[in-house]
């Protein structure tokens, strides 16, 4: 609300200028009680008001930076409800003396199938009268009235036959959204208000421990790659249900970071209880507001994804991927061992994955039909070095958990110490093989494993010209620096699992014997 408690705001989104506005609202006497980025929208409309609700919200949405889908109610006028989208989902509901406004149809598909999908720039007046529409200049502006044919389940899965697929097909949302507001290209500065350490804090931690469970585990070697270059610190990943159990060293020079979707893993909660006893700093990495992880940690980074249904995690690995890289680069910045090149050489690259991994899912069909040649195999090798090592664990994690075939992922230096015994004729080998420091030795392995007759199939960088001459199959990913293309790998991944599943009739959104979060030791 603002001063008078005259506006009550509902936003869902990021306000990324908040801070800047916050403190010009606080210098001309605005008394916040919050500190959310919210709370600046309903000081700025006060600001505006000069007796016109509507006028006073065109005005300050013209200040705001950012995404938002803005719900506004105002004492003055109060059988109005007032709407604004930009880069948000809003939708309105129209029933029969009803009209609904929500982030998503299921909200109101019970009362009515009639439904505006407002867009980026769309103001809107819901009242007795109806609904007034109109672009941030106050002109009218027409959006057509569409029949919702959904049942319930299917509109949750917007149309998508598995909320697994359609959750792989959010991540450019979901990636915005873990990097909203949080980072400076120009500063070469991550801010993650989460984090209570303070900068000498931070200089005087002589080790970190990531601790996690199965994806989030992937996530979190990725994590430790990226920490020991950029923060200069051994870094180790641990797994929740072994760590629980061992006699490692803690103390208040060690920092602990927890990662976990649902915030509830038995094994890594356990872990956690025990640091925190023991006077550890711990920083969660979770994607559940109020989940048990966020209240035992002493600080929690938001992953910001939204909701996840699929037992398979997708959006939320590689949100997690991008809040270590933040936490890499922000501990690196405190800790001096990252140049503000380099700082801003990584912080673009996040910039830039969004728009990567839509250029990923427009590779959809080709990865469908490359999945459909490989349906009835018996086994999946996957094998990568450096970031693209957790990237290959993931992806056979992925195929194991949902479409029951035995598939497993090698660090390729390893393949001759053992593994190779096990590939024969046919046998497919999924190697990335994107542009990175390592990509000639990646080739060597892979020579390795054309040598027995393995079929490859390679992820490899779209302007890579060679690796046809030792590969079957070359599924082409932009162009991108070694930080980001582990991600875009990992995209790739998870659409040939859920293809494989799919082709093989396995019920992917609910695989057998698993559960969404493991809240048993
Ligand atoms: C991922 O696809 C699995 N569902 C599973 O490995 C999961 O990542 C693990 O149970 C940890 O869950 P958490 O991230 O909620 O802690």
């Amino acid at each position: 609300m603002d001063c008078m408690g005259k506006f009550a705001v509902v936003h869902n989104g990021i306000i990324e200028n908040y801070r800047e506005l916050k403190d010009s609202l606080i210098e001309r006497g605005h008394k916040f009680v919050s500190e959310t980025d919210t709370e600046v929208v309903s000081h700025l409309i006060e600001e505006e008001y000069r007796g016109d609700t509507c006028r006073a919200l065109l005005n300050a949405v013209k200040k705001l930076r950012g995404s938002y889908a803005l719900a506004i109610i105002s004492q003055d006028e109060p059988d109005k409800v007032f709407a604004a989208r930009m880069e948000s989902p809003m939708v309105l509901g129209i029933g029969e003396s009803q009209l609904f406004l929500a982030s998503d149809v299921t909200a109101f598909l019970k009362y009515t199938r009639k439904a505006i999908f407002l867009e980026d720039g769309d103001v809107a007046v819901l009242s007795r009268d109806g609904i007034d529409l109109m672009d941030f200049e106050g002109k009218k502006v027409f959006r057509d009235v569409k029949a919702i044919d959904w049942d319930i389940e299917a509109a949750e899965k917007a149309g998508y036959e598995h909320f697994m697929l359609k959750e792989i097909h959010e991540q450019p949302q979901s990636l915005k959204a873990a990097i909203a507001g949080r980072l400076d290209e120009f500063k070469g500065t991550v801010t993650l208000k989460e984090v209570s350490l303070t900068e000498d804090e931070m200089r005087n931690i002589d080790r970190i421990v990531i601790i996690a469970c199965g994806t989030s585990y992937h996530a979190g070697m990725m994590g430790r790659y990226v920490m020991e270059e950029l923060v200069g610190l051994p870094v180790s990943v641990e797994i929740g249900s072994e760590f629980r159990y061992s006699h490692a060293r803690l103390d208040d020079k060690t920092l602990i970071i927890a990662i976990s979707q649902s915030g509830e893993t038995a094994d890594t909660l356990a872990a956690v209880k025990e640091a925190v006893r023991r006077g550890v700093h711990v920083i969660a990495v979770t994607n559940v507001v109020g989940s048990t992880l966020s209240r035992e940690a002493t600080d929690t980074v938001y992953m910001m994804s939204g909701p996840e249904i699929g037992v398979a995690a997708t959006k939320t690995f590689t949100a997690q991927v991008v809040v270590m890289y933040m936490l890499a680069i922000m501990l690196g910045c405190a800790r001096n061992t990252i140049s503000a090149d380099k700082a801003s050489k990584v912080i673009r690259a996040l910039k830039s994955l969004p728009q990567k991994a839509q250029q990923v899912l427009e590779l959809d069909a080709d990865i469908r039909e490359v999945a459909s040649r490989f349906r009835d195999s018996a086994s999946f090798f996957l094998v990568g070095r450096h970031l693209n090592y957790p990237v290959a664990l993931e992806g056979a994690l992925k195929i194991k958990e949902i479409s029951y075939v035995m598939s497993e992922g090698f660090a390729a230096g390893e393949l001759k110490h053992g593994p190779l015994a096990l590939l024969a004729n046919g046998t497919p080998v999924i190697a990335i093989a994107t542009d990175s420091e390592l990509y000639d030795k990646v080739v060597s392995n892979i020579r390795e494993v054309k040598a027995r007759d393995a079929t490859v199939i390679a992820i490899a960088s779209e302007s890579n010209k060679t690796i046809d001459q030792v590969s079957d199959i070359v599924i082409r990913v932009p162009d991108a620096c070694e930080y980001i293309s582990p991600i875009m790998s990992s995209i790739v991944l998870q659409l040939f699992a859920y293809y494989i599943a799919l082709g093989r009739g396995c019920p992917i959104d609910r695989p057998r014997n698993l559960a969404k979060s493991v809240t048993v030791e």
